[in-house]
């Protein structure tokens, strides 16, 4: 089969890498791609919000099925275009994408079918909320409704920081429409680990357990940036946490969106944190995660576009999902100044001695081919470098002596990835 994936980064790179396995697929295409992806697959110059030019690439190129990486195009309605004309296509439809795209909808939907969450209330009115942050007191949690890219959660220790957020968001509208509507909810602790599943509507098939690092630097210092890094499986999430995610997360929010009507087809993502009174969802995500998505692939011992047609077919009780009984270590090198300002365009050395090594993966983030035909960096996140292992030190051993051969000039990285477990 001929399989489009939408999107450019390393999440991409590795569901491309993934599908190429595959004995049913035949030619991969990327839109847009990266020059990781390029190298070895076929880049296609579509951005991943031109649904239209997509659907016309679909239809033209015969594609067998299409694979959708981020939130945007999901949430723009993507899936819901190419149905309308007959092209098969792998994610949930508009309205169960809202389970990502309002925090306002997924909390109400989370309470609905009382799956664990801390509380909460939403706001649209700036004196309304500082009133309720002053009745139940700090620390507490002030997010943004829409989807803003990661930069709409505020945890503030103090009445003066979330009274600020408030301002922020419903008084000077710093994220425009996206953010006129706020979620305050309670502050939780714990560690964090994020559940995937593949669900045709029906069948939930849970993946591993994976641990993501957002802070820029070792030790969980530094701003939040969209992953330095991340690990699988997660030794303090064992199967009873994920069953347990399962049973009170995923499945009650798929059977609640079933209700309305239009079934939750693709991969449904619960953001957990395993509280000291058990595992809360902070969230759910209507995609596969990135950099999430770069250790769980070179795991999955099944065949990918085995699933993702199953998924298709609303057969998914029919195949297996099946990981290898190892552990997986992605390491995220980015420019210099992400996720602040930062530069482009500087050469990439070492790519090739990093790949060759055994039971490593280079995947392609923010990367290009320049005028000279050489490999260079084009984004925040640069590279996503994947080692596993039979054990986890081997895993890391491994990722760190390929990350140690690749260099562009500013580029840096977590020495701590995997530390925890
Ligand atoms: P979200 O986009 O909802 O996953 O939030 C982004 C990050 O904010 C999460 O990964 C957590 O680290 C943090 N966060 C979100 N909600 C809470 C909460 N209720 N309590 C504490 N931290 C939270
Ligand atoms: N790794 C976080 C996300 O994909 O949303």
């Amino acid at each position: 089969m001929k399989v489009l994936v939408i999107g450019g980064g390393g999440r991409e790179h590795a569901l491309c890498w993934k599908l190429a396995q595959s004995p049913r697929v035949h030619k991969i295409y990327c839109a847009p791609g990266n020059a990781g992806i390029g190298a070895v697959y076929e880049n296609v110059p579509i951005a991943v919000d031109d649904i239209e030019a997509l659907c016309l690439f679909a239809e033209q190129q015969k594609i067998d099925l299409t694979v959708v990486g981020p939130e945007k195009p999901l949430i723009a309605g993507i899936v819901d275009a190419f149905e309308a004309r007959g092209l098969r296509i792998f994610g949930p439809s508009a309205e169960p994408a809202r389970l990502e795209g309002s925090k306002a909808f997924a909390k109400r939907l989370m309470a609905r079918a009382g799956i664990p969450t801390a509380p909460f209330e939403v706001f649209t009115d700036a004196v309304a909320a500082r009133a309720y942050v002053r009745a139940v007191g700090t620390p507490i949690v002030i997010k943004a409704d829409g989807a803003v890219a990661g930069k709409g959660v505020v945890v503030a220790q103090t009445y003066d920081e979330a009274s600020a957020a408030i301002g922020a968001m419903l008084e000077q509208k710093i994220f425009g429409a996206a953010g006129t509507t706020i979620v305050i909810e309670g502050c939780l602790t714990g560690e964090e680990v994020s559940v995937m599943a593949f669900v045709d509507g029906d069948t939930v098939k849970p993946m591993l357990g994976v641990q993501d690092h957002k802070r820029a630097f070792d030790h969980d210092a530094g701003p939040n940036t969209g992953g330095m890094g991340a690990y699988a499986p997660v030794p303090f999430a064992p199967q009873s946490v994920i069953d347990a995610v399962v049973n009170t997360m995923i499945r009650p929010a798929v059977e609640a969106i079933r209700g309305t009507g239009i079934p939750y087809r693709g991969v449904i993502y619960a953001g957990v944190m395993l509280t000291p009174t058990g595992p809360q969802c902070l969230e759910f995500n209507c995609r596969f995660g990135d950099p999430e998505t770069q250790v769980v692939m070179p795991l999955l011992t099944s065949d990918l576009a085995e699933i993702l047609d199953a998924v298709a077919d609303v057969e998914l009780d029919k195949i297996p999902v099946t990981f290898a009984d190892r552990s997986a270590v992605c390491v995220v090198m980015a420019s210099g100044g992400y996720p602040g300002p930062y530069a482009t365009g500087k050469p990439i050395k070492g790519l090739d001695a990093a790949g060759n090594m055994d039971a490593v993966a280079v995947f392609h983030a923010g990367t290009k081919r320049n005028d000279a035909n050489e490999t260079v960096s084009d984004g925040g996140r640069v590279l996503g470098i994947t080692a596993t292992g039979e054990s986890f030190d081997e895993a890391r051993a491994r990722v760190y002596a390929a990350v140690q051969k690749v260099s562009f000039e500013g580029g840096f990285y977590r020495s701590d990835i995997g530390a925890k477990a």
